[in-house]
């Protein structure tokens, strides 16, 4: 049997009572179903992650690093704050570096309106200077706190359960893709 790939889903909200965890068990239920895949969670409320970047890395960043560099692949599953994405997912992205590079990524987004679409976009540059792969399908969900179902979950509408399958299946693609690519040769950042 071929190796399920490691997949993170990182937590992109740290706010007191989020609604990031709804989303992210929604997005855990989806992929822990799917058998290419092997999860962990990323979750920045419990790391516990300094504000500063310190000089010596401590426990926490230790952690996180390790967390990242075990990892094939990510998906990111954040709101929109102020038509971008979270401080506490900026301070998690930056507290590792290589370990993220020559990695795809994925995004489950929420919102108003926009399923938080504006925060992809910022990520996607981000992501870029880390060397990562961002995947084209993502999943915007707006106003997900209108429609749970009777149990508080997100509801899984076919419309979403098919951009969740879009993005899983691209996420598959590249992480294998990577995962052998980076077995052959490790990757090595090329100054322009
Ligand atoms: C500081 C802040 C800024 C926000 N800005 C936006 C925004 O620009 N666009 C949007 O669609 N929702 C915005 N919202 C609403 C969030 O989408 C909503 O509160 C969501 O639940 C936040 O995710 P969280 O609960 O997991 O932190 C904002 C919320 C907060 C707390």
């Amino acid at each position: 049997m071929t190796r399920k790939l490691e997949v993170a889903v990182v937590l992109g909200s740290t706010r007191e009572n989020r609604f990031c965890g709804k989303v992210a068990d929604w997005v855990v239920r989806g992929a822990s179903a799917d058998e290419r895949f092997a999860l962990d969670l990323i979750d920045p409320l419990q790391l516990n992650l300094p504000c500063h970047l310190e000089a010596e890395e401590g426990l926490a960043v230790q952690g996180l690093s390790a967390q990242v560099a075990a990892a094939d692949g990510f998906i990111i599953v954040t709101p929109e704050y102020n038509h971008g994405y979270t401080a506490s997912l900026k301070n998690l992205i930056d507290s590792a570096y290589e370990e993220w590079n020559a990695k795809p990524v994925g995004f489950v987004s929420y919102g108003g309106l926009s399923g938080g679409l504006r925060a992809v976009e910022q990520l996607r540059q981000v992501f870029a200077e880390l060397h990562a792969v961002t995947m084209r399908d993502g999943v915007p969900i707006s106003n997900p706190w209108d429609e749970l179902d009777e149990k508080g979950e997100i509801a899984p509408s076919e419309l979403r359960q098919r951009a969740l399958k879009s993005m899983l299946d691209q996420l598959a693609w590249w992480g294998s893709a990577l995962a052998e690519a980076r077995r052959a040769a490790p990757y090595k950042q090329r100054a322009a």
